[in-house]
């Protein structure tokens, strides 16, 4: 990586602003935080500023308050969790500028933890605005960018900061980088990219990009519907983004064109409703009935992925293969989840749901690398370049 990272810069006694993600799931009922990876993914970071002596400033953002103070989107419930895994207290400001943000930060000893309130509540944070920017700088000495997973956003906490402050990257963001750039650019192959989730839109850029780079792509999950359309199949009520069919076609060309091996799915599970107690049925592709939708990929294509992807040394995969929270439609999933944790290969896991997943089934340690980053981590491997990764510093 050519930008600097915390080991550039002297961070030793300082007053140090990071900028984390510690947008992490919630439970919709209680408020509890349901995946605490993100946070877990900073204290390497965390750790070596206070083995420094410095005092930490953590800026994050959760949700999307849009300008406002929304009382459940506090990150109290965060830098609680932080201390209780640190195993030290810290202290917690209720905005993240302003007279008692200043004066924690003032106060803050050497190996001391100050958590921001979220970044959100000011609407000039979503648009960079220079003052405000310069506002949060004013609280620190240096700045490290560790949040990966918003480094897609030109936020002011995430560019603006780094105008007024000595910045670098953190080891988070290091890493994700490292792990990311690996794949697109040096992967052993056979390489596969195994991907799914709602969207065809939100995939363009990814299968564009690697087009040149990867032997197979295999298309699940809803967005599977959009391209067994594009070559005529039937796919019933399922949703299809009929503004995205002469893209899926171009992409089914170009694989043809590159030798790159596109599979969809053989055969689907569809159901006529999505209901927890919804019953799946098992179909082949050209079966499918204009009641029904497709809910998850079916057990012969779930085999066919499996061989595939066990003959691969390096695999990609972003976007579960059916609607996963409705344990019925979630085999698909599962089995690739499995699949993956047991290859002797490099296994990726683009960040957002498919990180959570494999988290919730304990399968993340198997992995050679899980993202933090969702829409960071598909932008990334892309090939767009990320506002906050490009306005740090090069390393000189
Ligand atoms: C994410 O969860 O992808 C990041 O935290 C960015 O959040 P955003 O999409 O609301 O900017």
């Amino acid at each position: 990586m050519n930008k600097a990272t915390i080991r550039d810069i002297d961070v030793s006694n300082k007053k140090v602003l990071v900028r984390v993600d510690f947008n992490v799931p919630l439970d919709e009922e209680t408020g509890a935080i349901t995946d605490d990876s993100r946070i877990r993914a900073t204290l390497p970071t965390i750790r070596y500023l206070i083995d420094r002596g410095a005092g930490v400033i953590l800026c994050s953002h959760l949700g999307r308050p849009k300008g406002e103070i929304i009382e459940k989107l506090r990150l109290a419930n965060i830098a609680r969790r932080l201390a209780e895994i640190l195993g030290k207290p810290l202290k917690y400001a209720r905005d993240s500028i302003g007279p008692e943000a200043k004066q924690y930060a003032a106060e803050l000893g050497s190996g001391e933890i100050l958590v921001l309130e979220n970044i959100r509540f000011h609407p000039e944070e979503k648009q960079n605005d220079p003052a405000f920017a310069r506002t949060l700088a004013a609280l620190a000495e240096c700045y490290i960018n560790d949040a990966f997973g918003t480094s897609h956003r030109a936020h002011a906490s995430i560019v603006g900061v780094t105008r007024y402050l000595p910045s670098a990257a953190g080891l988070l963001l290091e890493k994700e980088i490292e792990n990311l750039s690996g794949i697109t650019e040096n992967p052993s192959h056979p390489f596969a990219a195994l991907l799914g989730g709602a969207k065809v839109s939100d995939k363009v850029g990814v299968i564009d990009n690697i087009m040149s780079k990867v032997d197979y792509i295999l298309i699940g999950g809803g967005m599977a519907a959009t391209f067994l359309k594009a070559k005529s199949y039937q796919v019933g009520l399922s949703i299809i983004e009929t503004d995205k069919l002469s893209v899926a076609t171009d992409l089914m060309e170009k694989a043809s064109k590159n030798n790159v091996r596109l599979l969809l799915p053989a055969d689907v599970v569809v159901t006529d409703e999505i209901s927890q107690k919804a019953e799946g049925k098992v179909v082949a592709i050209e079966n499918i009935t204009a009641n029904k939708r497709i809910v998850d990929i079916g057990p012969r294509t779930a085999s066919i992925f499996r061989e595939t992807l066990q003959k691969c040394k390096t695999v990609f995969w972003n976007g579960p293969m059916g609607i996963y929270e409705i344990p019925q439609f979630a085999n698909g999933t599962k089995t690739m989840a499995d699949t993956l944790a047991s290859l002797k290969a490099t296994t990726v896991i683009g960040g957002g749901s498919t990180a959570e997943i494999v988290t919730e089934m304990g399968l993340g340690g198997k992995m050679t690398f899980v993202s933090t980053g969702g829409g960071a981590s598909l932008e990334f491997i892309s090939g767009k370049t990320l506002p906050g990764i490009e306005a740090l510093p090069d390393r000189e």
